[in-house]
């Protein structure tokens, strides 16, 4: 695991952004894992100016996002579909039929979560997967306890994931309380996983995450047994690991 420290989120955003690309460039059919929550923001920002510059080219480039609410229509605002539209696919040269999220209106959650492994398989796996950290270790939605080997899965999001997710609500009651989500096994697979994280509300779970013992309760430790792992963290979210700047 490869630790870069940012300066502060545009810093953090930019090298992000800059591993993205490179992706992007070496394999321009590549297939890139995508995430949603606040912090990736300002790194699809940052791609989109370089598209814009006509530095980058994500015509032949396919997307899977991480996960999905379960039962929010693609036009709802808070739906990651839409985010991701809103936040990258609207503004840059890519084949929109080649952007997967899983179906968040599936009703049959087997055969939701059974579609997207088939559809992660189909376009041959994640070249190049990105991740933000929540405050509880959860990366997607895979919250404390779940098991390492799982795939594609519907989860029950945790009292305080609904809580970290209410700003964007109009009132808690309206936040989804399920979700679909590639599991750690999907995750793992990944041939090149790249996290992002900023600010001081994450540095304790940083620490325990990236520097504690790898274990079902933090699931973003798994990551440490991953053979290419680039973490991008912010100044303030590193702020209680002591020696940081290089590999672990
Ligand atoms: C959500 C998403 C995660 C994301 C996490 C952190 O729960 N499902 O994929 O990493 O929130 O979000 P933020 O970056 O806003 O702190």
């Amino acid at each position: 695991m490869k630790i870069y420290r940012a300066k502060d989120y545009n810093d953090m955003s930019r090298k992000a952004a800059n591993i993205i690309s490179a992706q992007v460039i070496m394999k321009p059919g590549c297939v890139l894992g995508l995430a949603t929550g606040s912090t990736p923001i300002g790194a699809y920002r940052q791609l989109v100016e370089w598209y814009k510059k006509g530095d980058l080219d994500f015509s032949e480039v396919t997307t899977v996002n991480l996960d999905e609410y379960r039962g929010l229509t693609r036009e709802n605002d808070q739906s990651y579909y839409y985010f991701m539209n809103e936040n990258l696919f609207d503004h840059i040269n890519i084949d929109k039929s080649r952007t997967f999220l899983p179906d968040g209106m599936e009703a049959d959650s087997d055969k939701a979560c059974r579609d997207y492994n088939e559809i992660i398989q189909s376009v041959g796996g994640v070249d190049l997967q990105l991740l933000g950290l929540g405050h509880n270790g959860h990366i997607g939605f895979n919250e404390p306890g779940i098991a390492f080997e799982t795939e594609t899965h519907c989860v029950n999001l945790t009292e305080r994931t609904i809580k970290a997710n209410m700003r964007f609500f109009p009132a808690e009651k309206d936040v989804p309380r399920q979700a679909y989500t590639m599991g750690i096994k999907t995750i793992m697979s990944a041939k090149k996983i790249l996290v992002v994280v900023s600010g001081e509300d994450k540095a304790d779970i940083v620490k325990e995450a990236f520097f504690g013992p790898v274990t079902p309760a933090v699931p973003a430790s798994i990551l440490q047994l991953h053979n290419d792992v680039i973490v991008v963290a912010d100044e303030a979210a590193l702020a209680k690991c002591s020696d940081t700047a290089d590999d672990k």
